[in-house]
């Protein structure tokens, strides 16, 4: 793993945007993208910026069930608002949460998962370790599934929706297998609440108990931390 230690999520959203930046001077086409306000400082960014991805193709990591893309809380509608707008892609996927087949809208999004290999994969990481919505003790093994979301997702994602109770239970995600495909990873982290599960990752066993920690066995992988996310490792 590769670190570069920022002062504030405001400068890792730059060192962030010169990763994308030099992944498209190395001829990337395909781009995996996260949500949750990690990648937003990275995300404006690359849209005050003059990077070209219109012929680029995009993933996101995942997408709650049930929410609709006009919702504000879904993650199509957070693409749209922090990063589509201003740059689209040629294609943008994403797990649709409203898909009325689940297993069917599972294996579309591992089909072009598999035809369209991501050159980039960005992410960020929850508070009890997880990537994407793979939740601890999801097998690294899987591909693209249905996530029970844990208690501490739910509590900690409730403050973007009026109350807990309007929180998703349920989630779409890419797998930990479909990110480690991935040629090179980047994971930003920033604040205190993210210490614990930045120094697991990094220093803790290989468990599926922190899936992050699955990390340390890739080749290609740019850690972005502030020093409070930094503070114990
Ligand atoms: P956050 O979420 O960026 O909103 O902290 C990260 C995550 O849960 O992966």
């Amino acid at each position: 793993m590769k670190f570069i230690f920022v002062d504030n999520p405001n400068e890792g959203g730059i060192k962030g945007a010169q990763v994308f930046k030099n992944a498209l001077a190395n001829n990337a086409k395909t781009f995996g993208l996260a949500t949750g306000s990690t990648p937003i400082s990275t995300y404006n960014e690359i849209t005050k910026s003059n990077l070209d991805f219109s012929n680029k193709i995009s993933f996101n990591l995942d997408e709650y069930i049930g929410l609709k893309p006009t919702n504000p809380q879904s993650y199509h509608f957070y693409m749209n608002k922090y990063l589509f707008s201003v740059k689209p892609f040629a294609q943008s996927y994403l797990l649709n949460g409203l898909a009325t087949s689940e297993e069917a809208e599972l294996a579309r999004y591992d089909r072009l998962l598999e035809k369209y290999p991501i050159d980039l994969q960005l992410l960020g990481i929850g508070k009890n370790g997880h990537i994407g919505f793979n939740e601890p003790g999801t097998p690294f093994d899987l591909t693209s599934h249905k996530v029970k979301l844990t208690e501490s997702t739910i509590k900690t994602n409730s403050r973007f929706f009026n109350n807990i109770n309007e929180v998703p239970k349920y989630a779409f995600s890419m797998g930990i297998r479909s990110i480690m495909s991935s040629k090179q990873i980047l994971l930003e982290a920033y604040g205190e609440n993210k210490a614990d599960a930045v120094a697991k990752m990094i220093n803790g066993p290989v468990t599926e108990q922190l899936p992050a920690s699955i990390l340390q066995t890739h080749q290609n992988v740019i850690v972005i931390v502030d020093e409070a996310a930094a503070s114990k490792i």
